[in-house]
């Protein structure tokens, strides 16, 4: 081991409770991109992502304003001339922290117990953008990057990332790189790293079912005019079928098969049927006909009901016919799916089955549309040789069911690819109440990084400092 490195771990053990502290101030920050009442705070999120970069020595650090909430940027010259670029991805946006009630301690009050830090964005991803920091800063403070970095830290990821595209547009020139290290992943468990090799896409809808020109006397009407409560029902009832398959018109005609070989890194996963039956305690699985568990929760597209709304839902009883019925829907999308044709065809479904009795409408929300990475890159191969490093096991390669537009974003608009790395657990509750990040492995993930940093200036980025 160089002494460069030993020196740049030892400093991340010696100040892992300083890290901490620093995670706990950015959880402290409520920065829910979704709601529109939280734009200070999501100014104040962005500040606070800015001077941590000023403080690490990252020069041109800027704050750049898009529709909604800002992007930081800004950028990190190593000196050596023949030195590869890495564009550090992260978000400092969360998920609304609802419900309250089911939070052990206050999510925006970062808490320790166990060996957890609860607050809401410990895992998704405050605490992974932190490890990308300090895994930095360990490695500036003992005079040791061979890789120039560029960030890029948005503040909308949590509600799809609606302003990046045109953001990366513009800010192309600040933004270029070999490679984009995107940290909002997570590995299977604490003693299996993994390597996420693929992200599904999404695509969002709400579906609107209008009928009587105003809730009715469900005993005056009922019989006569048609509820669109029932109606919503029978149509998401439509859309699989009874192997499970989504039965939007066309939906499966892009979608990649899995080949042999990609089945069998799959079925390393150690994510079987009893796996998710313990983890999420529900009362049996669901899902495709033919598919393992693990296929069927990163490989395969699905379409999921998010929420629902119609009628009456408060307390005791009341006797209406409700005018008008709601369902959030979403669908998880694979290479190649595209969320615009998705919309088409939930156009076309809702256009052979919508009865006349309803009149109906789609909004669509942004989404993502699914990525893959390209597992043999020598990024991969410095981030692989890291995890071992740090495990003393070989990571597995995973595909992750969630989405991140950016990945998308940055191979569209700069013909970019991107690794993808993040320590969360799938137990972090992420969205959830209770949110947590398990800190054992946030601080393998710090180590890790550091010697991902290494890896890399060793494979590609040897040489003489500039002058
Ligand atoms: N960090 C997640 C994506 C993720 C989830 C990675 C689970 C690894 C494991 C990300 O912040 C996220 O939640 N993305 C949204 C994107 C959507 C709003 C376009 C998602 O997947 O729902
Ligand atoms: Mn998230």
């Amino acid at each position: 081991m160089s002494q460069n490195l030993s020196q740049a771990l030892d400093y991340a053990r010696n100040n892992h409770q300083r890290f901490l502290e620093e995670l706990k101030e950015l959880i402290r920050i409520p920065s829910v991109s979704t709601d529109p009442q939280s734009a200070a705070e999501m100014e104040k999120a962005a500040a606070w992502v800015a001077d941590q970069l000023r403080a690490l020595g990252v020069s041109e650090v800027a704050i750049c304003p898009t529709a909604r909430h800002p992007v930081v940027c800004g950028e990190y010259r190593c000196g050596l001339p023949a030195a590869p670029t890495l564009l550090v991805y992260g978000h400092y946006d969360v998920q609304p922290a609802e419900p309250l009630e089911l939070w052990q301690s206050p999510p925006f009050e970062p808490t320790v117990r166990g060996e957890y830090l609860f607050g809401r964005g410990a895992s998704d991803m405050k605490g992974q953008l932190l490890a990308g920091l300090k895994a930095i800063e360990a490695i500036l403070r003992n005079n040791h990057l061979r890789v120039n970095l560029r960030f890029l830290i948005e503040g909308e990821e949590e509600i799809g990332s609606p302003s990046l595209k045109q953001f990366i547009e513009e800010y192309q020139h600040r933004l270029r790189a070999d490679v984009a290290l995107n940290l909002d992943s997570g590995i299977v468990a604490p003693d299996l790293p993994t390597i996420t090799v693929s992200l599904r896409g999404l695509a969002y809808f709400e579906l609107r079912l209008y009928g009587a020109a105003g809730d009715l006397h469900s005993g005056t009407f009922g019989g006569v005019v048609h509820n669109p409560a029932q109606v919503l029902c029978e149509l998401i009832a439509g859309m699989h079928d009874r192997q499970g398959r989504v039965t939007l018109p066309g939906f499966y005609d892009r979608v990649r098969p899995l080949s042999q070989a990609e089945r069998e890194d799959l079925a390393r996963i150690p994510q079987d049927e009893a796996y998710f039956l313990k983890t999420t305690a529900a009362p049996a699985l669901f899902g495709e006909e033919g598919y393992t568990p693990a296929e069927r929760a990163g490989a395969r597209p699905t379409l999921e009901v998010n929420g629902l709304y119609s009628g009456y839902i408060g307390e005791g009883s009341k006797t209406v016919l409700p005018a008008y019925a709601m369902a959030k829907i979403s669908c998880r999308l694979v290479p190649d799916q595209d969320p615009n044709e998705v919309h088409e065809q939930l156009l076309a479904y809702l256009r052979e089955h919508a009865p006349r009795t309803v009149r109906w409408e789609v909004v669509q929300w942004a989404g993502s549309p699914p990525a893959a990475i390209d597992p043999h890159r020598p990024e991969v191969a410095a981030l692989q040789r890291a995890m071992e490093q740090v495990w003393g096991v070989k990571p597995a390669f995973k595909r992750e069911g969630g989405s991140i537009p950016v990945v998308a974003q940055l191979k569209e608009i700069l013909g970019m690819p991107t690794i993808l790395s993040g320590f969360g657990l799938p137990d972090d509750n992420l969205h959830a109440p209770n949110e947590r990040l398990h800190l054992p492995t946030w601080k393998r993930g710090i180590e890790t990084l550091i010697r991902f940093f290494d890896n890399l200036g060793v494979t590609v980025g040897e040489g003489a400092p500039a002058e």
